[in-house]
């Protein structure tokens, strides 16, 4: 298998970090990884905003929590099971929605050709995270924080502007759950 296919095979989502920073160089490679995915028209309607700090990560932990919560209540009665187990994850984790990472990767979508494209600048931070030897998670819940004006604010946030992911990097801390994969669903013709 080659290193590419390594990588495809082999990334799986990162649920728990260690503190350790990851160097401002490797960030801006995989950045840079991003900003090479392919876009309708070669637009590139993305940005990138890279959280670090620790009270805004805090500050964002607050404003998502609450709508997790509010977004998961119909499990309750379709998968009483599932919903309880995350439940339960939310009481245990300090961090249940940004798992404790160290950087926290904004793709913000800017244009009408964002909704296809930016998936892909987001595939490509977390495949390039992990060739570095870094995990990652795309967390949707960590984007449920836009009625928070102070931190729209810092994400300088635009009408019309849409959040893609965000996606989690750091140092994994422990073993990673490496869930199984149906096999594909292929018709030739
Ligand atoms: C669009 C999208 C949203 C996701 N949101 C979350 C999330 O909010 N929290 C989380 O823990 N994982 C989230 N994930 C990770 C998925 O749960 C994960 O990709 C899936 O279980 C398959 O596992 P794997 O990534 O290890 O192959 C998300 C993944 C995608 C693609």
């Amino acid at each position: 298998m080659n290193e590419t296919l390594n990588s495809i095979h082999k990334r799986r989502s990162v649920r728990a970090y260690e503190s350790k920073k990851v160097p401002r160089d490797i960030i801006e490679t995989i950045i840079d990884a991003a900003n090479n995915a392919p876009s309708g028209m070669n637009s590139q309607p993305w940005r990138f905003v890279v959280i670090e700090d620790d009270a805004l990560h805090r500050q964002m932990l607050e404003a998502a929590v609450p709508n997790a919560k509010t977004m998961l209540e119909p499990l309750k009665e379709s998968n009483p099971e599932r919903y309880q187990m995350i439940m339960k994850r939310y009481e245990e984790l300090d961090d249940p929605i940004y798992y404790g990472a160290p950087a926290i990767i904004f793709v913000i979508g800017t244009d009408k050709y964002a909704d296809m494209s930016c998936p892909l600048a987001c595939q490509n931070i977390m495949l390039s995270a992990y060739s570095l030897g870094l995990g990652s998670c795309w967390v949707a819940f960590g984007s449920l924080i836009t009625d928070n004006e102070e931190i729209t604010k810092s994400l300088e946030l635009k009408e019309g502007e849409k959040i893609f992911g965000p996606i989690l990097v750091g140092y994994p801390k422990g073993d990673t759950v490496s869930p199984d994969k149906k096999p594909p669903i292929v018709k030739w013709i």
